[in-house]
């Protein structure tokens, strides 16, 4: 059986990655930030995931204009990155895991949700961040991430979006899908994106839209769905709409205690956020 053990939001601004490669993670913006994850490493060892599913927006690298799927799910073996226009990374592999991803694909079309299906996918700095930041490398080099991931994009840029409340319903049945599961996985829910930032413009952000979202995140997830995708750029910018990551990670890690959550602004553009979200039942 698959068991939902918890749900992780973070923001995935690039330069935590590029920090954590130059080992500045003690330095300003990032040292609050980075310091909250203590509490994260420690609860992973404690709640030991097989597999982190990574709901995240692509943002040009894998998926463009001329194909842009409204959902799209990993069902690869494993997945890479590559430049995205700071100059090619070092390469790195993600272990995927076709059996889980093949399973949620079929219970998502029994529950109404035809979603793309990826035997290739390029991971985009959106889904690499949030891994880096749950499992760091030692010292500068990039180690293997030791859990299997399934990456899922959501379309966050080309209209039309989905709505938040579809976001939420996609992270519900993807729980039920998880549920299903004849084998024995322990399942990571993670949501990279946001908080609230507009890039084109001066770096601004939105600090009561940013606050009211993580009240609702953690109390009344259901709240955010009533908002339009243009209400939600007026509140919280144009990224802003990466919140149906955390939309969808919500819908699929429903209930469970509050571990841990920063609030820290601005790190470069962002409202810089994270909350970790236990949902292990008769476990802790
Ligand atoms: C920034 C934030 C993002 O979400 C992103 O995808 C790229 C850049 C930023 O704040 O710099
Ligand atoms: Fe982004």
């Amino acid at each position: 059986m698959g068991v939902v053990i918890g749900g992780l939001g973070t923001s995935h601004v690039p330069m935590i990655g590029r920090a954590i490669a130059a080992n500045k993670q003690a330095e300003v913006p990032f040292a609050p930030f980075f310091a909250s994850f203590g509490r994260v490493h420690a609860w992973l060892d404690e709640a030991r995931p097989d597999v982190v599913i990574v709901f995240y927006n692509d943002h040009g690298l894998n998926f463009f204009l001329d194909n842009m799927p409204t959902f799209a799910i990993g069902v690869a073996h494993d997945y890479r990155n590559a430049d995205e226009g700071w100059g090619p990374p070092e390469p790195r592999t993600f272990r995927g895991d076709a059996e889980l991803a093949w399973h949620i694909v079929g219970s998502l079309m029994a529950d109404e949700f035809d979603v793309a299906t990826c035997q290739e996918m390029i991971f985009d700095h959106a889904g690499i961040t949030a891994l880096d930041l749950l499992f760091p490398a030692d010292g500068a080099g990039h180690g293997d991430i030791p859990v299997a991931t399934i990456p899922i994009m959501i379309n966050g840029v080309l209209p039309p979006l989905p709505t938040p409340a579809r976001c939420y319903k996609l992270g519900q049945a993807i729980g039920r899908a998880i549920r299903s599961f004849p084998g024995h996985r322990r399942v990571l829910l993670v949501g990279s994106g946001g908080l609230s930032h507009e890039l084109g413009v001066s770096g601004k952000i939105y600090l009561d839209f940013d606050r009211l979202t993580l009240e609702k995140i953690e109390h009344d997830p259901q709240a955010l769905t009533q908002f339009t995708n243009d209400e939600i750029v007026d509140l919280a910018g144009a990224q802003g709409l990466e919140l149906m990551t955390w939309l969808a990670m919500r819908g699929a890690a429903a209930g469970g205690d509050i571990v841990t959550s920063i609030y820290h602004a601005p790190i470069s553009h962002t409202g810089g956020a994270m909350m970790l979200i236990d949902t292990r039942e008769g476990e802790r």
